[in-house]
């Protein structure tokens, strides 16, 4: 939500903040904008709408040894060249902000009741603070004294023309990091913008400040005392930030998903077993103790929670309740005695679950804190007791795809290992085990599905609403097939527990609304058949994912698609690609941005 990069360098850094901005656009694409230091003035460069508008515009003239940039996902004003960052003062100061300065309009009226804003951005605020304290003070103390006024969060980074070597930066709630190269060092968002200069990173933390010139890096904690954080070295690949052939990033993506969800069992069966040491060494803390487990997510994550709250109750006879972060983080709980806290998410940023662990984390009820994570280096990670990564490599499609099998994936490492204390048996650990051996192969199958999936999709992106229908686990599975579908080809879905049909949902049935269900062979099977029926019987055009062995049969109303998932827990990350397919080949059809979708950015980091 929102990128920053920045480079101090004894060389131009231009270009590398251009193909910094192009790397991070997935954090926003609502405008971008460059401030450099040219010739002792400081020069800057804004455009509406994507980065590729910014840098087609920028001219071969621009040298500079300094310089910060920002893509927009916008919250406080519009998307426009205004709103754009940075934002100056008095042609002294720059700033690119993600985060929000909730106090903006408390700190407009305390300093500066008779100065002219040109932004309708709650970031501006900074420029005009940092500057104000900058008429009596070095750089680092303006920042540190700016900080101390606002409220909210940031991730910065600051330059001021008096002193044209140096950024400063500070870190509250918004990621950010710092590079480490030869002759000059950078920040970041995150560590896909600078992996082409360096593996070498800091990861800041809430409260740090930071200056940085081309040959030195000096870090300060919130009171200003000198700190030194480790460097971590970062095995990212610039392979793993591109297309490698692929139109989009989305369907590189689910493409990618046997091996990603090969990397995420790796050396964590042993022997047809989950060791509990997958979860580190803080295991002991919460394993012998735990009752029940609460889960909380977002988006997709969410959706992951509610196949994770499944699996622990069915498999192994653990009380679970899984809740959306944001609404968790609100209200007051009756928490039982004994709660193991779970946090689903593949950036490991997302504010509205990181707020939720830290609300409470702390308190008596909860024994113990376990993160189902992408980013090792995340905040969620760093917070959590113990975490467990899912090895889906980064992913750049704003839509998830192979984060969230993964996460499924993990989830039944994770389900097999809580089990033990409870009702998973070795038989039952060991026949789990094998499922999830099994799974590349299988994904790799259902991925041949994708050119009769492109066909289905010809004749159902010219729809505006879609039914998705599913059961028990795959309840969730319809659910996040009718997120994907809306979020990149932008047709209205929504999702509904097929039983739930009758008592309402039918009455929009007609021949013009798409039901797909998902049909595995389970003990709900004959249930979902019936449910079926009733559509049928109202007209409405099936498309059903089902099991090889479900019995279902094409008809005149009926189109149904095969799917190799036999009768067992893991089909719910079977029934999950085709799902991913439609989405993306309606997309596709449409002509929508699809690994940038209107209105979205990946890594939610504001409430
Ligand atoms: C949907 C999607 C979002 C995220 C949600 C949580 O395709 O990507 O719904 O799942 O914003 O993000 P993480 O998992 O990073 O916490």
């Amino acid at each position: 939500m929102c990128g920053i990069v920045a480079a101090a360098s004894k060389f131009n850094v231009i270009n590398i903040l251009s193909d910094g901005l192009k790397h991070l656009e997935y954090r926003g694409y609502d405008s971008a904008g460059i401030a450099v230091i040219q010739d002792q003035k400081i020069n800057r460069y804004r455009k509406e709408g994507k980065v590729v508008e910014l840098t087609s515009s920028l001219t071969d003239n621009i040298n500079a040894t300094i310089g910060i940039a920002h893509t927009r996902w916008a919250t406080h004003g519009k998307p426009s060249e205004e709103n754009a960052h940075p934002h100056v003062a008095e042609e002294n100061i720059a700033i690119v902000h993600n985060g929000i300065i909730e106090n903006h309009i408390e700190i407009k009226n305390k300093f500066f009741k008779n100065t002219t804003f040109t932004s309708e951005t709650d970031s501006e605020i900074l420029a005009h603070l940092i500057n104000h304290f900058a008429h009596k003070n070095n750089t680092l103390d303006s920042v540190h004294l700016s900080l101390q006024e606002i409220k909210g969060s940031y991730a910065l980074a600051v330059i001021n023309k008096k002193n044209p070597g140096q950024i400063i930066v500070a870190r509250n709630g918004s990621p950010l990091l710092i590079g480490i190269g030869d002759q000059t060092n950078y920040i970041a968002s995150d560590a896909h913008a600078l992996i082409e200069h360096t593996n070498k990173f800091i990861y800041l933390e809430d409260g740090d400040l930071a200056t940085i010139t081309f040959e030195n890096v000096n870090i300060f904690d919130k009171n200003k005392n000198k700190i030194s954080r480790e460097i971590k070295k970062s095995n990212l690949s610039l392979k793993s930030s591109s297309k490698e052939g692929y139109e989009h990033f989305m369907i590189k993506e689910i493409f990618e998903q046997p091996e990603a969800v090969k990397a995420t069992i790796q050396d964590r069966i042993i022997n047809n077993a989950v060791p509990k040491e997958i979860l580190g060494p803080n295991v002991e803390k919460y394993f012998s103790k735990f009752k029940v487990v609460q889960i909380i997510a977002c988006g997709t994550s969410y959706h992951a929670a509610l196949v994770a709250k499944h699996w622990l109750e069915r498999l192994a006879g653990i009380p679970c309740h899984a809740e959306i972060a944001s609404e968790f983080r609100y209200r007051s709980h009756a928490v039982q005695k004994n709660t193991l806290l779970i946090c689903i998410s593949q950036s490991g940023e997302t504010a509205d679950t990181l707020s939720a662990l830290r609300k409470v984390k702390n308190e008596d009820h909860y024994v113990g804190t376990i993160a189902i994570c992408n980013v090792p280096e995340s905040s969620l990670a760093r917070e959590c007791d113990s975490t467990l990564i899912t090895h889906a490599g980064p992913e750049i499609g704003v839509a998830s795809t192979k984060a969230f099998t993964t996460q499924l994936t993990a989830i039944m490492l994770l389900v097999i290992v809580l089990g033990k204390n409870f009702e998973i048996t070795k038989d039952l650990e060991k026949s789990l085990c094998k499922q999830l051996q099994g799974l590349p192969e299988k994904i790799k199958s259902t991925l041949a599905l994708d050119a009769e999936i492109a066909e289905l999709a010809k004749v159902f992106s010219d729809k505006e609403h879609a039914l998705f229908l599913g059961r028990g686990s795959h309840f969730p599975i319809a659910r996040e097939g009718a997120l994907k579908l809306k979020e990149v080809s932008y047709i209205h879905a929504e999702a509904y527990p097929a039983g739930e049909l009758k008592h309402g949902p039918l009455a929009i049935v007609d021949e013009n609304m798409p039901v797909v269900a998902v049909a595995p062979n389970n003990v709900v099977l004959e249930k979902l058949k019936s449910n079926l029926e009733e559509v049928k019987a109202r007209g409405g055009k099936l498309y059903i994912f089902a099991d090889k062995k479900a019995g279902f049969k094409n008809d005149d109303i009926s189109q149904v698609f095969e799917i190799d998932a036999p009768m067992n827990p893991v089909a719910p990350i079977l029934f999950t690609i085709p799902l991913q397919l439609l989405a993306y080949h309606c997309a596709i059809i449409k002509g929508t941005n699809v690994d940038m979708p209107r209105n979205l950015a990946k890594s939610v980091t504001v409430e």
